[in-house]
């Protein structure tokens, strides 16, 4: 299903074959986690900016509008009429940042929900059931997150039981895709490395989860407040212990900045709510560092976002409208911007595999990281 095409160093330029399509690697996923880009954002924009595949959330689809009436109605592909692949998130994670009163067992986790208070618990089983229901691509192990600052006593323990959740969940999506009923029988699981910013349990851990042969394992725990340099000393010591010839998936990461590393570091897959909220707030992205376009001097800038951009946005639009728009609180101000910045990341990724292609990824990421000083 995975084709390593090349690469350069630990670099990966690599092309996986879906029942929804096939994704050309490296690339960053647009995130869409109750089946809608923030910023307004439509399954027919994605199109006009070259996004591969969507990220969607277990936690929040399931707690509205519901994943028995996504089952109902076809799926999340039909519902939101995506024809790409989704790649759906457990859950674990928006549990362990977003809900009140959670308590862990070794069973799931018990936890409210942050819609309406309504008790709610989710353990392997039930997330892959969601996740199936969901019908995504992709589905994601469920996992604990630890905090950045969790200490070995703490992380050890989590990571055992975050093994242990994960032969259930390829059990349970096992049993579920031999269901008739499925809607996606070929639906793929993919596992999570954790083990905070300790190298010797992230290694330990990779092995552990490597023997299970998953189509594509995550490094998840990161990008959570440790710092750019033990995020990459993780990456340069785990990764080596994933499968070479199966995806890896470096979760809620990062910025341009944050990605070429990693791809460096032999990451295929990325996602982040970034760009999305920043366009939101009218901070765009350029190959000279980001704009935010409240200061003044864009007042009467008739120059597009960016002159080397391809975006629709910057097809036809100047920066000294936007600015208005986005001071009058027009929502096509935000829908803009955002616009730019997905296309500006999934462009990145563009420019980064062919740059793997010649043979050029060294050259091309240190051009990039110079242009974004400036900022
Ligand atoms: N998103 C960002 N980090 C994580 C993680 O560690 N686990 C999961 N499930 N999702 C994430
Ligand atoms: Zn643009």
């Amino acid at each position: 299903m995975y084709e390593l095409l090349k690469v350069e160093g630990r670099a990966k330029r690599g092309r996986f074959h879906t029942p929804h399509g096939t994704i050309e690697t490296p690339v960053f996923m647009n995130v869409a986690t109750v089946a809608a880009i923030k910023g307004a954002l439509s399954t027919e924009d994605l199109e006009r900016i070259d996004t591969q595949v969507v990220l969607a959330n277990t936690y929040h689809l399931h707690v509205r509008p519901g994943d028995r009436l996504i089952k109902e109605l076809g799926g999340l592909h039909q519902f939101m009429s995506c024809n790409k692949p989704i790649l759906t998130d457990s859950g674990g994670f928006q549990v362990f940042s977003l809900a009140a009163m959670r308590k862990i067992k070794e069973e799931g986790v018990y936890f409210s929900s942050h819609i309406d208070g309504r008790k709610i618990f989710m353990g392997p089983e039930e997330s892959m059931q969601i996740q199936s229901n969901i019908a995504s691509t992709i589905a994601m192990a469920f996992d604990e997150c630890p905090p950045a600052l969790a200490e070995r006593d703490y992380i050890i323990p989590s990571v055992e039981r975050t093994t242990r959740w994960l032969k259930r969940c390829q059990n349970e999506m096992n049993r579920l895709n031999n269901l008739d009923e499925t809607i996606n029988k070929q639906q793929m699981l993919f596992g999570i490395n954790q083990g905070g910013i300790f190298e010797d349990i992230r290694i330990e851990h990779a092995k552990v989860i490597r023997e299970f042969d998953l189509p594509g394992y995550a490094v998840g725990g990161l990008a959570v407040g440790e710092s750019h340099e033990d995020m990459y000393r993780i990456l340069e010591a785990v990764v080596p212990y994933l499968p070479q010839n199966k995806p890896t998936y470096l979760m809620g990461v990062g910025t341009p900045e944050n990605i070429l590393e990693a791809v460096e570091r032999g990451i295929d897959f990325f996602d982040c709510v970034l760009p999305a909220r920043n366009g939101r707030h009218g901070h765009v992205y350029t190959n000279h560092g980001k704009m935010n376009l409240f200061n003044q001097k864009y007042e009467a800038d008739m120059q597009p976002l960016s002159e080397e951009c391809h975006c629709p946005t910057c097809q036809r639009y100047s920066r000294a409208y936007i600015r208005h728009l986005l001071k009058a609180k027009e929502m096509l101000g935000m829908r803009l911007c955002v616009m730019h910045n997905l296309h500006y990341f999934n462009n990145l990724m563009k420019e980064i595999r062919n740059a793997l292609d010649e043979g050029s990824f060294t050259a091309y990421k240190k051009m990039r990281l110079e242009g974004y000083k400036n900022n």
